[in-house]
């Protein structure tokens, strides 16, 4: 039989790095929970029509990167390529839109049939803040310094840059379309075929094209900035100014303009500064979608938010930062008497703390049991045979340096340990 192996693009997580994952999603869990988010969960599976209303039926992920497959009941169904669609549809669903404000976070699996790269996967996981109901500027500023505040508890705050723009409203961009256009059709023969696809389908996505031949061409290309109405000027200069006075760094990037359709007025993402062979430069990325709950059929209720791709932030982060380090003891014992009291014990142990307790299984005599001790991460290794049960002691012997052994009555050693 063919071996059975992971999916290609699809990792496993072993538990040398899981510690890190945990305490990586503890420390974003906590930032977003200080900011007021609360978290909210939503099925891995939707119907695929969700995705094709709300992130565009001519774009790359609805295109070609969704995972899509028809259940036993016949349903047309996709593994979730991103939160921002799962959400609002619990939203309207359980009524979270109707006359409220809402900070929500998640985190999961998405998926993308991409083709891998270091940073790039098919099963990648995001941890996605949305805020219903706020019009912003300010809405924008906070999710910027929330993202800052990510980025600092992390270490990592000089590793990356944030790039912004504005996508105006739908008429103006719409306007800025139709000239964009005009002016790669007459530009046609410079353009790669990508391009040349996207230029009926999805023109502003040349726009963020990443082949080095078309930046000429996308650099002289019209600006939005020039199509952008009084509204959406307005919002973005605020924007700026709150952003100079909050000291939070930036750079306009008038390319910049999200491969999702769903967005409006502000865009922006956080980009690494060194590359270093990753095929793509983004860690966090996102934006106003402010008619998305009303095209999805919610109240028409303003919206904006950001996922950060997991793997990504994984790459940056030290991880001495995400060690955390656990008090571990292992219990040794010896006889068949001694392991029920041992269970015991460390059951004692575990409920007056945060100390991990290994108790030995498996057997074996005190050296054996001594030497999995040691090759364990326990620093010290409590010995329960049958000498120190009838005198009601258990023996501490220090696994890491040479401190002398010593006996505990067992009835002290929650104090002890
Ligand atoms: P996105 O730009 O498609 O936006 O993805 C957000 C982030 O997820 C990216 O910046 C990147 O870090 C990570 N990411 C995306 N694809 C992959 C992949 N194949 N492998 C590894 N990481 C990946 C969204 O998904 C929007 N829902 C963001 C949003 C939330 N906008 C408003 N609210």
């Amino acid at each position: 039989m063919k071996d059975i192996r992971a999916i290609r693009g699809m990792h496993d997580i072993l538990p040398r790095e899981s510690n890190y994952w945990t305490a990586l999603e503890n420390k974003l869990f906590r930032v977003a929970r200080q900011y007021g988010y609360q978290e909210i969960r939503f099925p891995v599976v939707e119907y695929a029509e969700l995705f094709s209303r709300s992130i565009g039926e001519n774009t790359d992920i609805v295109e070609k990167e969704m995972y899509l497959f028809t259940d036993r009941s016949g349903d047309r169904l996709a593994l979730r390529p991103e939160g921002t669609a799962c959400c609002i549809r619990a939203g309207i669903e359980h009524g979270l839109f109707y006359n409220q404000i809402q900070r929500l976070f998640y985190h999961g699996p998405m998926f993308r049939h991409e083709r891998p790269q270091r940073g790039r996967y098919r099963q990648f996981h995001q941890f996605g803040i949305e805020a219903y109901g706020f019009m912003g500027p300010d809405i924008d500023l906070e999710l910027m310094l929330l993202a800052q505040k990510m980025w600092q508890d992390l270490g990592v705050d000089h590793e990356v840059v944030l790039q912004i723009n504005t996508l105006g409203n739908i008429e103006s961009r719409l306007k800025y379309r139709q000239c964009l256009v005009e002016y790669f059709q007459r530009n046609y023969d410079v353009l790669d075929e990508d391009s040349q696809r996207r230029l009926q389908s999805n023109p502003l996505r040349i726009l963020d094209s990443k082949n080095p031949s078309l930046r000429e061409v996308i650099n002289a290309a019209p600006r939005l900035f020039s199509y952008l109405d009084e509204t959406a000027q307005r919002h973005f200069d605020k924007l700026i100014n709150m952003l100079e006075q909050a000291g939070i760094a930036y750079v306009i990037n008038p390319n910049l303009v999200r491969g999702l359709d769903y967005y409006n007025l502000t865009v922006f993402e956080w980009v690494i500064r060194e590359q270093n062979g990753l095929a793509q430069n983004a860690v966090c990325a996102g934006g106003h979608y402010d008619t998305l709950v009303a095209d999805m059929g919610g109240k028409a209720i303003p919206a904006i938010g950001f996922a950060i791709g997991m793997e990504r932030l994984m790459l940056l982060v030290a991880k001495e930062l995400l060690t955390v380090k656990a008090k571990v003891v292992y219990l040794v014992a010896l006889g068949e008497q001694a392991i029920v009291t041992a269970m015991h014990i460390a059951d004692r142990i575990r409920t007056s703390g945060d100390t991990v307790v290994l108790v030995n299984c498996n057997g074996g005599n005190l050296g054996v049991q001594l030497k999995r001790a040691d090759r364990s991460e326990a620093d010290i290794a409590l010995i329960l045979g049958t000498e120190e049960l009838a005198k009601g002691e258990i023996m501490i012997k220090y696994l890491r340096d040479d401190r002398p052994q010593l006996s505990v009555k067992i009835d002290n050693i929650i104090d002890f340990i």
